[in-house]
């Protein structure tokens, strides 16, 4: 076995650690996908193979190790005001509801990998509360969280390449909330960030730390897990919503045969889940 190979016992037992450690379930052939992911990390460890890299990751005593396989077979992609109709709806629907109960906004993105996410909202909040100046005068909080710490470091220190922030920005948006940084790097303005604040939260744990939220994104991330997870991790999500309050899925995602707290409200385009 060359040291990039993996046998079909350390490839199974590899799929459950993964699956009990973070939800993530790997199809049957994804060897591949293991191998490109976790490769680089035999540098880093210094651990010559394949096979042995999995089986120490494994032993629960590598606890620096099995976290940044963790981070290595998360799947990151993200963009700026992902899918439009979510922030589209925060303003024009959401927003000028949870504005007539005067009591203060909390808002969970709930997987937020590099900050996009929450940093969208942020700005589509600060949008609204200039349209109107009275608007959640109590305050607004918004929480990102996230398994991965590399995410999570990349959030906070909230700099992005020209690269990133061409996906899913409007000029206008990018003149208004960023600034020059060093080598080509745009910050993000600290009115916008420090509207947000982050921290580490594995979905598959408990969420009683969280306190209670007005709306909850939580978006592009069930679509990796099993249907007892997603169920489980739907159950939590409404026991940490305020009633009649509202829950974003992924657009390919849905609560459908997991979950009945929630109406679901069909608007052109998209859906929002409100808490019964
Ligand atoms: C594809 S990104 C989605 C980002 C964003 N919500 C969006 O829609 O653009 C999925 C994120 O989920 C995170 N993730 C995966 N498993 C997780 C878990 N068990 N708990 C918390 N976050 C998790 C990953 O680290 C990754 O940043």
């Amino acid at each position: 076995m060359s040291d990039r190979q993996l046998d079909d016992k350390s490839y199974n037992d590899f799929r459950t650690f993964l699956e009990q450690q973070c939800g993530i379930v790997l199809g049957e052939n994804k060897q591949y996908l293991v191998k490109s992911r976790l490769a680089p990390l035999m540098t880093t460890f210094k651990i010559d193979s394949l096979a042995s890299l999995v089986t120490k990751t494994l032993s629960p005593a590598e606890r620096q190790l099995r976290a940044a396989v963790i981070d290595a077979m998360t799947t990151n992609e993200t963009l700026w005001f992902r899918d439009d109709y979510p922030f589209e709806l925060l303003k024009n629907k959401i927003l000028p509801d949870l504005a007539q109960r005067k009591t203060p906004l909390k808002i969970w993105s709930a997987a937020s990998s590099s900050g996009q996410e929450p940093y969208s909202i942020a700005m589509a909040v600060q949008e609204y509360q200039q349209a109107n100046p009275r608007a959640f005068s109590m305050g607004v909080q918004i929480v990102g969280t996230d398994i991965s710490t590399t995410m999570l470091e990349h959030c906070k220190y909230g700099h992005y390449d020209s690269l990133a922030l061409s996906r899913g920005l409007s000029d206008e948006r990018k003149r208004k909330f960023f600034e020059p940084s060093d080598n080509g790097m745009w910050k993000i303005k600290d009115s916008v960030k420090k509207m947000v604040s982050f921290r580490q939260l594995n979905l598959l744990n408990s969420y009683s730390l969280m306190g209670r939220f007005d709306l909850v994104f939580c978006r592009n991330v069930l679509i990796y897990f099993s249907p007892e997870i997603k169920t489980k991790i739907l159950s939590q999500i409404s026991g940490v919503l305020n009633n009649n309050c509202y829950l974003f899925l992924g657009a390919s995602e849905s609560l459908s045969g997991l979950n009945q707290d929630f109406n679901m409200i069909r608007c052109n385009p998209g859906i929002v889940y409100q808490k019964k």
